[in-house]
């Protein structure tokens, strides 16, 4: 007896992830599940979709982002969907949901993602439940902040290295959550809030990560002058946790800095050779995060993203606002506060040459809650596979699929996706590679890409024809649920 078949995606040019050249071929779905892959001449199934001229990818996986609240509160997850992204990985910069259960409005970073209390909860679980509860259209990978870990243990009382009682406490709660399925520990030393924390408390509070594969992602401390130094502090915490390191959207700031990704490639490159790290990146010169005086100095240009205070004031130019004030940029800043703002301060040759670099992975690091986002939130993906691929050919198109499914997959230990192949779960990306391209811009950014024609979730067809149908199939994914495949990853 042969399974009904659900879906056969007909004449397709498969790129199956691995970064093998594409094939001509027909993918069947049955249920979840991939079925097969390959010429299945006259097989039926409930429904047929010619795909001659389109490519067939794994769906992509969007290995950075900050959609923890988006998942909650806006399932339907247009932005991701839109660009064909089947899975985030959300609680990255050291900022997650949980644990956290300290009375009030969070604090101010935690406001860049949680605009308000019942998106934060004190348990990975709580959080997990919350989630699968909204029913998300796409899958969802769940990291632990340290700097909520600080913010639940420390308080407001975060200028300080963490006592060794501290230390412990936030290594109890890290463990919690990884039996939780937490996939591991994320950190942003950039950030006040975490600032203070010498390496040696990062260690210490990762300790629980090595024994059950859990990952260790930074956004380091320094990404401009002393970005050599960050890069060695982070490879340091990687090594002495033994968890696998992934820096996050590795860039070069400031002017004096351009060009020095040859450098900082040339010690990633060294250190795979001695321990698991990868790295990702988003396809931009300008940066995006909270309004901040350091970043707005390197910065040859600021717009703001956001502004609790001068709501009015988003999506404007910093130097402008401050112009209407009667004061200097710098002196502006204060009075914008809490607020989110653009920075353009990257040399776009440090950009091409990261993303074609050996563990290049594609991160959006898109920030939905903004009022005015940076363009990476709607235009990530679609942008390398149309600006990079088909007008700059700088990266092959089977090598662009590759750092956005199955190099992620295979870093972030999320089993069964990532490559097309018969038993894997069926989240795939059908697009248009002479058409597809971002549309979204640093004026207008919430605009949904083109080419991108198709998508499925888990065997469930969330994207037709350009546009949402509505299913909303996403799963949760828990880290023990991988555990084997983790294993035999962090093995080789
Ligand atoms: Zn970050
Ligand atoms: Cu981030």
């Amino acid at each position: 007896m042969t399974l009904p078949l659900d879906v056969i995606l007909r004449n397709a040019t498969v790129i199956d992830g691995t970064g093998a050249a594409p094939i001509q071929a027909d993918l069947a779905i049955a249920g979840d599940r991939i079925h097969a892959v390959g010429s299945l001449g006259r097989a039926g199934a409930e429904a047929e979709i010619d795909c001659r001229g389109l490519v067939v990818a794994p769906g992509f996986i969007d290995v950075h982002t900050h959609d923890d609240t988006a998942l909650m509160i806006r399932p339907e997850m247009t932005a991701k969907l839109s660009q064909g992204i089947t899975t985030v990985v959300a609680g990255n910069c050291g900022i997650s949901g949980a644990p956290y259960d300290r009375p009030g409005d969070p604090p101010d970073l935690l406001r860049l993602i949680f605009k308000s209390a019942e998106c934060v909860a004190p348990s990975f679980e709580a959080i997990a439940t919350r989630v699968e509860r909204a029913r998300p259209a796409v899958n969802a990978a769940f990291l632990t902040g340290h700097t909520t870990l600080r913010m639940q243990v420390m308080g407001s009382d975060l200028a300080r290295t963490a006592t060794s009682a501290e230390v412990a406490a936030m290594r109890g709660l890290l463990a919690e959550c990884l039996e939780q399925g937490s996939i591991g520990l994320s950190s942003g030393l950039f950030y006040p809030p975490a600032r203070a924390a010498s390496a040696d408390e990062v260690i210490g509070v990762g300790a629980p990560l090595a024994g059950c594969h859990g990952l260790y992602t930074c956004h380091i401390r320094d990404e401009a002058d002393g970005v050599v130094e960050s890069l060695e502090e982070a490879l340091r915490i990687g090594r002495e946790t033994g968890a696998r390191t992934i820096v996050s959207h590795h860039k070069c700031m400031g002017e004096r800095n351009f060009g020095r990704s040859v450098e900082t490639l040339a010690l990633l490159e060294r250190a795979r050779q001695r321990q698991p790290v990868a790295w990702d990146v988003y396809p931009y010169t300008a940066a995006s995060t909270v309004l901040n005086e350091e970043l707005v100095a390197k910065a040859s240009r600021t717009l703001v993203t956001w502004c609790d205070p001068e709501p009015r004031f988003c999506g404007r130019d910093l130097a402008e606002i401050a112009r209407e004030l009667g004061c200097s940029p710098l002196e502006a800043i204060p009075r914008l506060r809490p607020a989110g703002a653009v920075y353009f301060l990257m040399d776009e040759a440090d950009v091409t040459r990261i993303l074609g670099s050996s563990a290049a992975m594609v991160g959006s690091d898109g920030l939905p809650e903004d009022q005015h986002p940076h363009p990476r939130l709607w235009g990530t993906f679609p942008r390398v596979l149309g600006h990079y691929v088909r007008e700059r050919g700088v990266l092959r198109l089977e090598d662009a699929v590759h750092r956005m499914t199955g190099l992620s997959a295979r870093s972030f230990g999320l089993r069964d996706r990532g490559v097309l192949r018969a038993g894997n779960r069926a989240d795939l990306c059908v697009f248009d590679p002479a058409t597809v391209r971002d549309t979204a811009t640093y004026e207008a950014p919430a605009q949904p890409a083109s080419g991108i024609r198709h998508v499925f979730v888990n065997g469930v067809a969330a994207w037709r024809d350009g546009a949402a149908t509505g299913e909303r199939a996403g799963k949760v994914l828990r880290r023990q649920d991988a555990t084997e495949f983790l294993a035999a990853e962090h093995a080789n």
